[in-house]
């Protein structure tokens, strides 16, 4: 039997709905028993970016390139990156972006919390000086087998690590985006499970890969990419790079993230980007380049292997791929 998946490339633009997104029973249940639908409110959201204070490091970027990590294609195009997002805090189209300016991102306090020396929160632009900021080129694969090529700017999540001084009995980092239903429609959703969580292992938090972005395209990063903090993660799928993010928690207890909540059996803690093992509703084997109307074969850890392959030894029993 052929059965023919419904993919997000497929469609025209205006229906594109991200694939990974598949209700459950329960899910669907409530929210035909009539939970708030999204609302589009672009006046309002025109409104708060102008309210918007300045960005007092804006001259800290995009930082020194680190010429370490390289591309093997060109970067995706800027407005087209712009205008594909993944952002259900506001809506669950690739068509977030205007919406997204709602969000106010100063000012914007960071939590570090639970097993540390000493818990702790510190503004958004005390962090981004005290860290510092580089620029590195990732490639960024969605499970929904698309890829882009992106110039974050930010710095390695080790050096938040450091300042949080982790207890040795931690093991894990739990982040937490925003929860503000005032600014962002899709949190009204309450079937949804709010807010949106991830987690890392503490040696996936410390991998040298593993970078906070809080500018891309050479200036402060675009609310749709996740403004003014975003985890960027290239070896995994890109749902694990978790978006605006408050609250960065310490723990021996594995977190559960947004989507193993909404769909466990497709998506799990361990996810990286294995081509042989197909997501239960499609395939993994290639991925279409956003922008550049091609598709090419799909590299083990997203090609970056040399540098995460470690983590992931004594693990091959884990559904490494969802
Ligand atoms: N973070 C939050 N808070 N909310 C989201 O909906 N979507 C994830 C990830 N981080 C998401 C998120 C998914 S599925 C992807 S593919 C990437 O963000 C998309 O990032 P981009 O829009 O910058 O390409």
């Amino acid at each position: 039997m052929n059965i023919i998946h419904r993919r997000g490339w497929d469609m025209p633009e205006s229906h594109a709905t991200p694939e990974h997104l598949f209700f459950n029973r329960r899910a669907l249940l409530a929210a035909l028993a009539g939970t708030a639908a999204l609302s589009l409110a672009p006046q309002h959201a025109l409104a708060q970016r102008v309210t918007d204070q300045p960005d007092p490091n804006i001259g800290l970027y995009p930082g020194k390139r680190n010429e370490k990590y390289v591309l093997d294609r060109p970067i995706t195009d800027e407005a087209i990156n712009g205008n594909y997002n993944n952002f259900y805090e506001f809506n669950s189209t690739k068509h977030v972006a205007r919406q997204a300016q709602a969000l106010k991102v100063r000012p914007w306090t960071i939590k570090i919390d639970g097993m540390v020396e000493k818990p702790f929160e510190i503004g958004i632009d005390d962090l981004v000086r005290k860290a510092g900021v580089e620029e590195r080129l990732y490639r960024h694969r969605c499970v929904e087998a698309w890829s882009m090529a992106i110039p974050w700017s930010g710095f390695p999540m080790a050096k938040l690590v450091e300042m949080a001084k982790p207890l040795s009995s931690a093991t894990y980092v739990r982040m937490e985006t925003f929860l503000d239903k005032s600014i962002a429609p899709g949190q009204k959703q309450a079937w949804l499970p709010w807010p949106y969580i991830e987690g890392l292992t503490i040696a996936e938090a410390t991998n040298e890969l593993t970078f906070l972005a809080t500018g891309a395209y050479g200036k402060p990063i675009a609310k749709q990419h996740g403004a003014p903090i975003r985890l960027a993660v290239p070896w995994k799928y890109g749902f694990k790079s978790i978006k605006s993010i408050v609250r960065f928690s310490f723990t021996d207890k594995r977190p559960h993230s947004y989507w193993e909540d909404l769909q466990s059996s497709e998506y799990g803690f361990w996810a990286n980007v294995n081509p042989q093992v197909p997501h239960p509703r499609w395939s993994q084997a290639s991925e279409e380049l956003i922008g550049l109307g091609e598709r090419r074969p799909t590299l083990l850890f997203n090609g970056y292997g040399d540098y995460v392959a470690s983590l992931y030894k004594g693990l091959e029993k884990e559904r490494l791929w969802a």
